[in-house]
């Protein structure tokens, strides 16, 4: 296999050839490769800023679509036309979206086009989260997935996937293609940094405890409110835990099983780290429709065991 060290690139290995190479199915590749296409539109729009709110005019008098609108209609467009999606399921649209041309269809395709969207207007990272099953049954247990990604668009715009035989990086080039950046992200020991989504007076007395353990081993705060730079940033650091719990009044948390946390259970796991709803894993968690939410702590498989620990002493 073709590798190159992060910092020290000896040659570039392309997303396509490298995924060839490791003997991915020819139809994933293709469904992955058109998400990284879509991604150079993405990335164009959010920095050139059509900034505009849906249902205003731009500079032509061309109705403006909001980003993550935008970002919706151009992966849908590339999967309805790639030949190989039966279905889809966008975080922007309420119902399964069917593939109308011809398609021998042997995928469906979840996906959250671009979460954290209303945190381009505060200049932060935002990201593209992107489920693949085999088949036509979007509304299956995560653990089931054929792959998944997220594509981060930050300071750079990276790509980050696994095809279920480990977690690789991808780095957008002058070119706008993927290259390889590091093979077999790998999440150990405890967490050495924290995320924490959610109001915290209206945490329960299990993630208290769990939140004040990690503050009292030293565990850095990082959170920067898009759950896509914030997963990236455990799974890059090789060692965090994040968490968007359930809370007083909201037993379900806020991010969505399909969209948001199948794809990055599946992700963290593939790098030897777990995701748990704080008494069950996520990959194993029947969905219930689209919409299904759960609480999520998702990192290092030490942190998250703690997690559990405290909610099963608190909780029960
Ligand atoms: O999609 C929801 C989202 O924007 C995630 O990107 C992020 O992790 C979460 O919401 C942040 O929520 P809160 O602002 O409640 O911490
Ligand atoms: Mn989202």
């Amino acid at each position: 296999m073709a590798s190159a060290e992060r910092g020290q690139t000896k040659y570039q290995v392309n997303l396509r050839r490298y995924l060839r190479e490791s003997g991915v199915d020819r139809d994933l590749i293709r469904i992955i490769c058109e998400i990284a296409n879509a991604s150079k539109y993405i990335i164009n729009a959010i920095r050139t800023g059509d900034l505009g709110v849906a249902g205003t005019s731009n500079l032509y008098g061309e109705q403006q679509l909001a980003l993550d609108v935008l970002s919706d209609r151009i992966i849908q467009k590339r999967l309805m036309f790639s030949g190989v999606v039966a279905k889809m399921a966008s975080e922007e649209v309420d119902e399964i979206v069917e593939v109308t041309v011809p398609t021998n269809g042997r995928y469906s395709v979840a996906f959250d086009p671009l979460d954290g969207s209303s945190l381009v207007d505060v200049n932060l990272a935002v990201g593209t989260i992107v489920s693949i099953y085999e088949g036509d049954n979007l509304l299956q247990p995560g653990r089931n997935q054929a792959a998944s990604l997220y594509v981060l668009y930050g300071p750079r715009t990276t790509m980050v996937v696994s095809t279920g035989n480990g977690v690789h990086e991808f780095a957008m080039n002058q070119l706008m293609e993927f290259d390889l950046v590091q093979e077999n992200i790998t999440l150990e020991g405890p967490a050495r940094i924290y995320a924490p989504g959610g109001l915290r007076s209206k945490y329960t007395e299990g993630t208290e405890k769990f939140v004040r353990s990690l503050e009292a081993s030293g565990t850095k705060l990082r959170y920067s409110g898009g759950f896509v730079p914030d997963i990236n940033q455990v799974l890059i650091k090789r060692g965090g835990v994040f968490m968007y719990p359930h809370l007083n009044g909201l037993p379900s948390g806020k991010l969505r099983l399909l969209y948001e946390l199948n794809p990055m259970a599946y992700l963290v796991e593939q790098a030897g780290g777990a995701a748990s709803n704080g008494k069950q894993r996520i990959l194993d968690i029947e969905p219930e429709g689209l919409d299904h939410c759960a609480p999520v702590f998702i990192g290092t498989q030490e942190s998250v065991a703690l997690a559990e620990q405290f909610i099963r002493e608190q909780e029960g």
